[in-house]
C-alpha cells in the first residue's frame, strides 16, 4: 500500500507523467508539434505534411510529400472482409464503437504479431494504414447504414485526405473552402501531448501489446464527452437554441443547475485554448459562406455567457461543432473525424513509447478498510 506523496493529485492534474518530443502544450509554447507552431502549420501545410511530421519525424520535402500522398491513396482501399464487418455493425451503435471494432478487426486480418521486434518501421507502416483507412471506414459504414447505399463505391480522384473524406462521405465534389476547413481541423486535432486518449495508447503500448490494441483503447478514451465526445455534445447543445437570446437564457439555466457546458474549459490551458482562435475564424467563415450566420451568433452568445458567468473559454471542440455542421458532416461523425486526425498523434506516441519503453504502472493511495479477520463462507 502506498501513501499519498507530494506527487499525488486527483485525476493526475498537474503531474508530469513522462517525457515527449512530439508536442508541447501550454506554458511558453501555445501549442507546437515537434517545434512547429500550430499557427504556421494550419496556415501553410496540408494534413499529410503534419501526419508525416508526427509519424515519420520531419516535415517532408516536395518529393517525400508526393510519395507519401501516393502511398496513402494506395492504402485507403477497404479490404473486402472489413467491408463485410462494417455492414454487420449495427446502425444503432455509436460510430466510435464502430471505429473501435473496425480497428480491432483490422488487427486480426493485418495483425501485428511481434510488437517487441518493432524497430519503428512496423508501427509507422501500421500508422499510415490507419491514417489512410479511417476516412474510408467512416464513409462506408455511414453510407451503407444511413444512405441506404447497399454497395458504397469509394472511388474518388481526390488526392488529399480532407477532400477524399468529404467526397466519399457526401458523394459530391467538395468546394475548396470546405476542403481547406477540414484540412485545418485535421491539423488542429492531430496531437496534444498527454491527453487522456494518448496516455491510454501509451499505457497499452508500454505493456508491449500490439499497435491496434493501443489505438482501439485510445478510441474508447476519446469517445467520452469530457474528451473528444465534446464536439458532438457541443453541437447538440448549440442546436437547441434558435437565437442568441435563447442561448443566453438556456445557458444561464444550465449553469444554475450546475450542468457542464461541453466545449468549454481545459485541464492544461487555463486562460485560452490556442487552437480555438484558429477554429473560431474558420467557423465564422464557414457560417458566412453557408448563409447561416445565426449559428455563429448563437455560438458566440454561449461563449460570452460562459466567460461572463464562469470565466471559462471555449476549447477546440466548441467551434469545431459549428464548423463541421456547416461542412455538412453529420453530428454523430464529429468525434470519428477527430479519430481520423488524432491517429497521427497516437501513432507518434506509441512509436516514442516503444523506443524507450518503461511499463506505465503508477501506485494508488489505498483508502479502504483496515485488514479484517477473514470469515469462512459458512460462517458469514
Ligand atoms: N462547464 C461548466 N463548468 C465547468 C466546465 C464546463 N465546461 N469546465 C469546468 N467547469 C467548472 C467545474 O465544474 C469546476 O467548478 P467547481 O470548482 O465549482 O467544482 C471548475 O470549473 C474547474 O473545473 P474542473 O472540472 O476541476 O477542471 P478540470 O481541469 O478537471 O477539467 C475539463 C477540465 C475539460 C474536463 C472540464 O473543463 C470539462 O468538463 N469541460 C467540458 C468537456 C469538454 O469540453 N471537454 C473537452 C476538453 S478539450
Amino acid at each position: 500500500m502506498s501513501s499519498p506523496t507530494s506527487s499525488f493529485s486527483s485525476g493526475l492534474a498537474g503531474i508530469t507523467a513522462g517525457e515527449t518530443s512530439i508536442s508541447a502544450a501550454g506554458g511558453d509554447h501555445d501549442l507546437d508539434y515537434r517545434g512547429y507552431a500550430i499557427e504556421d502549420l494550419t496556415r501553410d501545410t496540408c494534413f499529410e505534411e503534419v501526419a508525416h511530421l508526427l509519424i515519420h519525424g520531419h516535415l517532408p520535402n516536395k518529393s517525400e510529400l508526393d510519395d507519401y500522398k501516393a502511398r496513402l491513396i494506395s492504402l485507403r482501399i477497404l479490404p473486402d472482409e472489413l467491408a463485410h464487418v462494417l455492414k454487420a455493425i449495427p446502425k444503432s451503435c455509436h460510430p466510435m464503437n464502430m471505429l473501435q471494432t473496425a480497428t480491432c478487426y483490422l488487427g486480426t486480418i493485418e495483425a501485428e504479431t511481434n510488437p517487441l521486434a518493432d524497430d519503428g518501421q512496423t508501427s509507422k507502416a501500421l500508422a499510415d494504414r490507419l491514417v489512410a483507412l479511417y476516412p474510408s471506414i467512416i464513409a462506408y459504414w455511414w453510407r451503407y447504414h444511413f444512405e441506404k447505399d447497399k454497395a458504397p463505391d469509394l472511388s474518388s480522384d481526390q488526392d488529399t485526405i480532407a477532400a477524399y473524406f468529404l467526397d466519399v462521405l457526401l458523394q459530391k465534389k467538395p468546394i475548396d473552402l470546405h476542403v481547406a476547413g477540414i484540412n485545418v481541423s485535421l491539423i488542429l486535432y492531430a496531437e496534444h501531448e498527454f491527453n487522456a486518449s494518448t496516455f491510454t495508447s501509451r499505457i497499452i503500448a508500454s505493456t508491449y501489446s500490439d499497435f491496434y490494441s493501443s489505438v482501439s483503447g485510445a478510441i474508447g478514451a476519446l469517445r467520452g464527452p469530457l474528451h473528444g465526445g465534446a464536439n458532438e455534445a457541443a453541437m447538440d447543445l448549440i442546436a437547441k437554441f434558435k437565437t442568441p437570446e435563447d442561448a443566453r437564457i438556456g445557458i444561464a439555466s444550465m449553469l444554475r443547475n450546475k450542468e457542464l457546458i461541453m466545449g468549454f474549459g481545459h485541464r492544461v490551458y487555463k486562460s485560452g485554448d490556442p487552437r480555438n482562435k484558429i477554429i473560431k475564424k474558420w467557423s465564422k467563415m464557414l457560417c458566412k459562406e453557408g448563409d447561416n450566420e445565426k449559428l455563429y451568433r448563437v455560438s458566440e452568445a454561449i461563449e460570452h455567457m460562459m466567460f461572463d458567468e464562469k470565466r471559462l473559454f471555449p476549447n477546440l471542440d466548441f467551434y469545431s461543432a459549428s464548423s463541421y455542421n456547416m461542412m455538412n458532416i453529420p453530428t454523430p461523425l464529429f468525434t470519428p473525424v477527430f479519430v481520423m486526425s488524432r491517429i497521427t498523434g497516437w501513432a507518434a506516441h506509441i512509436i516514442e513509447q516503444r523506443q524507450n519503453n518503461k511499463l506505465i504502472r503508477p501506485n494508488s493511495h489505498y483508502v479502504g478498510p483496515e485488514r479484517k479477520e477473514f470469515v469462512p463462507l459458512d460462517q458469514r
